[in-house]
């Protein structure tokens, strides 16, 4: 078996932080018990780019125990977790990944990890996409489809899409109801801020804190950040997500404003530049920095680097730049996803949802091979209300249900 981890020793820690995400992913298990006596896998080759930690890891051992040949890599430097990795090396699923890899090792595993030539592709980001379709067309040739996780890779795949180049069908599964409704919002939420007070040991109460972007991702920050008695700023460029967010009762403002008067500051745009230099200089001293978009393009590092006199490691997670004006601007997790550079990600709770619509998605994706065009699909909507039915069955949540009269009801014009 191939891989290529940091340090195999570290199996035990692994092991213990994914037999307890388990145990709080009810959906992913039942879906697995469903089908392993079927075995819908067996002979499918599936590559994954995830980020690398313990929920991740039970989906590509439910994976396996339904007969996939598994292969994974990261799908961020700093979102690996080595005892995982280690874990499941050890169950037997080859792993490209370590946390801090360089760029060009990054791609490398990326490469490792579809060097089976896989059938079914698990994305979040679209670089595996990318390494597809612009580097090793050779071994795309028997991919089926695949899934993509996040809004950033959906963002990539609708312009792959719009250019008519996608050579294989791909299924969005961030634009799902059972995804971004209540991973990026609820999920990313909890998550961003636990690595904020996780890396810091910091409070957020009295504080000022500035949300960029009022998407599904935003709006969960904000409203946690809210939760915990800040004040939050939001800054936004789409009038009606800015309309929104003023009654939602949060300060609207351009971020050269906002920069002046915040005390900690956590992107979520899933665009570029939107802090640079031209904030920097005006941001209070020890103004803390943060991004939970999914690249690293937020925060302008480059920019940051370049402008700083001096730059220093302050805690764990946390690095100190020294400006001209005697400031200093602290930045998480380098300016990579906050909540898995700086704390474990989401939830099992919320992964348990994600990664149903993954799994499901990849076993619809199998049904129907042949069938589908090379385009970028909604997930079906069964699959998604199966994923909900499922998650309030387990939480023991019972709801109403349409009378024959009410449904007659609701399809009547008279
Ligand atoms: P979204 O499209 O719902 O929201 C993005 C918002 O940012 C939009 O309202 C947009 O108008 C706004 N925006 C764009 N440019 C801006 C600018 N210059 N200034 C201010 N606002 C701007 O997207 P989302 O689902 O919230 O995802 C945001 C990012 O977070 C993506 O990169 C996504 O992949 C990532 N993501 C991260 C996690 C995580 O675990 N950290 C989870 C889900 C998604
Ligand atoms: N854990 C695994 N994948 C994740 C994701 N995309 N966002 C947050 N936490 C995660």
């Amino acid at each position: 078996m191939e891989y290529d981890i940091k340090d195999l020793s570290l199996k035990n820690i692994g092991r213990e932080k994914i037999e307890w995400v388990k145990d709080f992913m009810p959906v992913l298990s039942s879906i697995e018990k469903k089908y392993i006596d079927k075995q819908p896998l067996k002979g499918i080759r599936v590559s994954m780019a995830l980020h690398l930690e313990a929920k991740t890891a039970y989906l590509a051992i439910v994976m396996k125990n339904l007969g996939a040949e598994v292969r994974v890599s990261g799908s961020n430097p700093l979102s690996t977790q080595d005892q995982i990795c280690a874990a499941l090396v050890d169950m037997g699923i080859s792993v490209f990944a370590y946390r801090g890899v360089d760029n060009e090792t990054y791609n490398r595993h990326l490469v490792q990890a579809l060097s089976h030539k896989p059938h079914i592709i698990i994305d979040d980001g679209a670089d595996l996409a990318h390494a597809l379709h612009k580097k090793h067309p050779e071994l795309r040739e028997n991919v089926y489809g695949g899934c993509e996780e996040t809004t950033t890779g959906v963002i990539r795949l609708k312009a792959m899409d719009r250019q008519k180049i996608l050579k294989y069908p791909m299924f969005a599964i961030n634009d799902a109801d059972c995804k971004h409704l209540f991973d990026n919002r609820f999920g990313t939420g909890q998550s961003s801020l636990e690595g904020v007070m996780r890396s810091t040991n910091l409070s957020l109460f009295g504080k000022k804190v500035v949300v960029a972007g009022f998407g599904w991702c935003g709006k969960g920050i904000a409203e946690k950040a809210k939760g915990f008695g800040a004040n939050v700023i939001v800054t936004e460029v789409d009038a009606v997500k800015a309309l929104e967010a003023a009654m939602e009762g949060y300060e609207v403002m351009p971020m050269k404003q906002a920069a002046k008067i915040g005390d900690i500051f956590i992107t979520s745009t899933g665009n570029i530049d939107i802090i640079t230099k031209e904030h920097f200089v005006l941001m209070k001293n020890n103004a803390i920095l943060c991004n939970a978009g999914h690249f690293d393009c937020e925060i302008s590092m480059k920019q940051l680097n370049k402008i700083a006199v001096k730059k220093e490691d302050r805690r764990n997670g946390v690095t100190g730049y020294h400006l001209k004006n005697g400031n200093v601007i602290n930045v998480l997790g380098e300016g990579r996803l906050v909540n898995l550079a700086c704390s474990d990600g989401h939830a099992a709770e919320i992964m348990d949802m994600s990664f149903a619509l993954q799994l499901l998605t990849a076993l619809y994706v199998l049904d129907n091979k042949g069938k589908l065009e090379n385009r970028l699909y909604n997930v079906p909507v069964e699959i998604d209300r199966a994923v909900a039915e499922a998650k309030l069955e387990s939480m023991g949540i019972c709801i109403d249900v349409l009378s024959a009269e009410q449904k007659k009801y609701l399809e009547s014009w008279e």
